[in-house]
């Protein structure tokens, strides 16, 4: 691993550089807990079509940068506008979440147009190059796509899921037909992160929230394997752009993800004990993560002890801090901004 002399600490932490103080963003720091973002949201029809937005898009990711100086911004958009793109009906519910026309067996498959897929995501291109232009120099910018598991159970479910009874099922009784849908997925997803690094990401993240749902060989198959596919495929155009790999709930198959998959980092769930996986994960990936959401909901001495255990089970590593899974939409922000402080020993 070459260390890099960049002025983007986010990017020293994954080539692999240990630093005093870690680089520091959330996830879903662009979002409802920010009233500033509630207002640009209360413009626009569908929250689609604030993804769709090139401008109010690249706004809503400068708020949180703004606001707490971020090391990263995340690119504004949502995993599903990758099924949307294949011409997929796609909508959201306003307090219900996503919407999706199901697809119900082998014979909806020919519904996807992967030919269809960067025309329809132009202007997220165009998000990621206005923000390539607006962000601060020492801010690095993220690009991102669901993993091919992830976004296949919302395509089969229809929205989201508690039990992924119709996916998994389909994974068990005509594996050889869902393998078909998580191939397409794999080619769209590695063009699709390939297309936000021709338009200017420095690094990708490929969220698998659903991991923890797969059995063993389940999580070989169809998280795993997918991952190792779609890294392969973006390296052979961008060999030296980092890849961060989110297989959440993945418990100690975390260390198999981490060994095999060829990504540059893993963003860790708060699930995962922190030393386990200081301890464990190979000394050549980076780390990610991985304070509890809810810790920062809560806020005050236990927040900060949360904070010091996560800072400590990583010390002599390469990490960088972020939380296990998405800011809640209740989180006040000066919340956020007492955790930018202590990381940062702004406080004592
Ligand atoms: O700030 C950022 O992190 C960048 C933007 C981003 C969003 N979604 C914006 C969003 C990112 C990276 C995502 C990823 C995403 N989307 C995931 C993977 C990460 C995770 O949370 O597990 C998933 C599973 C989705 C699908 C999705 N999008 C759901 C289930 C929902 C509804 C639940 C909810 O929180 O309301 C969304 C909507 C969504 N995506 C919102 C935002 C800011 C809220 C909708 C709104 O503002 O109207």
């Amino acid at each position: 691993m070459t260390v890099l002399r960049s002025p983007k600490p986010f990017l020293r932490a994954l080539s692999g550089q240990v630093q005093d103080i870690p680089p520091i963003w959330l996830m879903r720091q662009a979002g409802r807990y920010l009233p500033e973002y509630r207002a640009v949201r209360a413009e626009v029809g569908g929250f689609l079509d604030l993804c769709y937005d090139p401008d109010r898009a690249c706004e809503v990711t400068l708020q949180p940068i703004r606001r707490f100086g971020f090391d990263a911004a995340i690119l504004f958009s949502d995993i599903l506008v990758l099924p949307h793109a294949l011409q997929q009906k796609v909508w959201f519910v306003e307090g219900e979440g996503p919407k999706l026309e199901p697809l119900r067996d082998a014979s909806d498959l020919a519904i996807l147009q992967p030919d269809a897929v960067l025309g329809h995501l132009r202007p997220v291109f165009e998000t990621v190059a206005k923000l390539n232009a607006a962000l601060p120099m020492e801010t690095a910018l993220i690009g991102f796509a669901g993993a091919p598991w992830t976004v296949a159970t919302y395509m089969i479910e229809g929205g989201s899921s508690r039990d992924f009874a119709k996916t998994k099922i389909w994974t068990y009784r005509d594996p050889d037909s869902f393998q078909r849908l998580i191939d397409i997925l794999v080619d769209a997803t590695a063009d699709y992160l390939v297309a936000q690094i021709d338009a200017g990401a420095d690094a990708v993240q490929l969220f698998d929230s659903w991991a923890g749902a797969l059995d063993e060989a389940g999580f070989r198959r169809w998280s795993l394997e997918p991952a190792k596919a779609i890294v392969e495929k973006v390296r052979a155009r961008h060999p030296d752009v980092p890849i961060i790999g989110f297989p959440r709930a993945a418990g100690p198959l975390y260390a198999d993800y981490a060994a095999e998959t060829g990504v540059t980092a893993v963003s860790l769930d708060q699930g995962l004990p922190a030393e386990w996986a200081a301890r464990t994960l190979p000394r050549d990936v980076v780390t990610q993560g991985n304070l509890d959401p809810m810790a920062l909901l809560a806020g005050g001495a236990a927040l900060d002890r949360a904070v010091d255990h996560i800072l400590q089970a990583f010390d002599g590593r390469p990490h960088i801090f972020n939380l296990g899974h998405g800011i809640i939409k209740e989180t006040p922000p000066d919340h956020v901004e007492r955790l930018v402080a202590r990381i940062r020993r702004a406080t004592s």
